[in-house]
């Protein structure tokens, strides 16, 4: 009897919830539609599995030099991109081949870098963790210094049951931070949520976007997920983009459309960081060269804006800046997590 009181007692405290990790539940904001795949089919996310992964993306021990973290070129304040920096600096002053885009949204693609290598969230990382550009460390080295760091075992313990360090648990807590990573606060959501209302030239820049950009950075992402071109030739890193991957010529410089939302927060633009301020992007998109044979066709039908139209867009483009998604403390450094849905 004493036993199933304490039982009952121990569920109404909630002290029961210590046996296990706490599912944190992927809430998909209103009037999104549904990711595609559901990232965490066979990784389940939990605060203490988001909490992990948070630790590992900000610990310059996933590096070969010890201090390149995850966070160095993916940087909190700049919605997770590298700030004005056309390439990021990884281990020993080299640099990456492509502009670090902002972490956000993750869950919605179903692939990932400017050339859709990476088909699951959960193996992104091997990525820059090996990479010689990045972190260039090996994973056999990076687990025997996070089991010789007092901090891990107990972490790993938390959310996987038991203190084993291994690769597929640093991956699923890696993908855990990362796949939560959902900013739907920008001024433009508030308006679809009937909580704000549009400037008349906000209004009138939404419906220029709506007119001549929406066909590939869609509503609500501000992106189809798909490839396309803009009209970029090849650069000076010879990057073919999607090609590298499929080997296909249909393919030659073909890139992941990025998303519009927080491009406030995420200069330079492109894959290659080429363009250094909106108002260079608005410009670039009214003066393309349309027998360019790489063009996507729906570009090839030229963009006239007046400059009070150029103004328009870029007033509509910065509604979509998400500084409560910045200020997230659930994504900041440190052991907080205060998920409210
Ligand atoms: C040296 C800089 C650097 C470091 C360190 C780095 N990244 Fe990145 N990250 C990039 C660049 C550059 C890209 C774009 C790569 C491409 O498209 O080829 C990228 C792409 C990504 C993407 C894909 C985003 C998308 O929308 O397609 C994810 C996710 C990501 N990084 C997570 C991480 C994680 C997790 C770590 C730590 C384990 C990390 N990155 C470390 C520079 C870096
Ligand atoms: C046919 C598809 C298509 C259309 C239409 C289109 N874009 Fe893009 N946009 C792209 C692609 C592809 C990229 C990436 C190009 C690259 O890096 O090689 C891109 C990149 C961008 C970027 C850079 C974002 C970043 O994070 O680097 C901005 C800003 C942008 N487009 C704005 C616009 C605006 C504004 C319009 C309408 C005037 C527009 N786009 C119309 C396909 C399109």
């Amino acid at each position: 009897m004493a036993g199933i009181l304490f039982l009952v007692l121990l569920f109404f405290t909630g002290a029961y919830e210590k046996y296990g990790p706490t599912p944190l539940p992927f809430v998909v904001p209103k009037g999104w539609p549904q990711p595609p795949t559901n990232i965490f089919a066979s990784n389940p996310s939990t605060r203490e599995g988001f909490l992990l992964g948070k630790t590992l993306f900000y610990d310059g021990n996933l590096s070969r030099d010890s201090i390149t973290s995850c966070a160095s070129c993916h940087q909190y304040f700049a919605a997770f991109s590298t700030f004005e920096h056309s390439f990021s600096h990884g281990i020993e002053n080299r640099f990456t081949q492509r502009n670090a885009p902002g972490l956000f949204n993750l869950a919605w693609k179903t692939s990932y870098h400017w050339d859709g290598g990476v088909n699951h969230l959960e193996v992104q990382a091997l990525g820059p963790i090996t990479d010689t550009n990045e972190m260039g460390e090996t994973l056999d080295n990076l687990l025997l210094k996070l089991r010789n760091n007092p901090q891990y075992p107990p972490l790993f313990k938390a959310a996987f049951g038991d203190t084993a360090i291994t690769t597929k648990r640093l991956l699923k807590a890696l993908a855990q931070f990362t796949g939560n990573l959902v900013s739907a606060g920008s001024k433009y959501d508030q308006v679809k949520n009937g909580k704000d209302s549009f400037l008349p030239y906000e209004q009138k820049g939404y419906e220029i976007y709506k007119q001549y950009c929406s066909s590939c950075h869609s509503e609500p992402l501000f992106t189809n997920d798909k490839f396309s071109n803009n009209g970029l030739g090849l650069n000076k890193l010879n990057d073919l983009g999607r090609k590298r991957i499929t080997g296909l010529s249909r393919d030659s410089l073909q890139f992941k459309i990025p998303s519009l939302r927080n491009l406030k927060l995420t200069p330079p633009y492109m894959h290659d960081g080429s363009m250094g301020y909106i108002t260079q992007v608005i410009n670039y998109y009214t003066v393309i060269d349309s027998s360019l044979p790489q063009l996507d066709p729906i570009l090839k039908k030229p963009i006239r804006l007046s400059e009070r139209n150029k103004a328009e867009l870029l007033a509509f483009l910065f509604t979509l800046t998400d500084t409560s998604f910045t200020k997230n403390k659930n994504y900041a450094p440190g052991e907080h997590i205060i998920f409210r849905h």
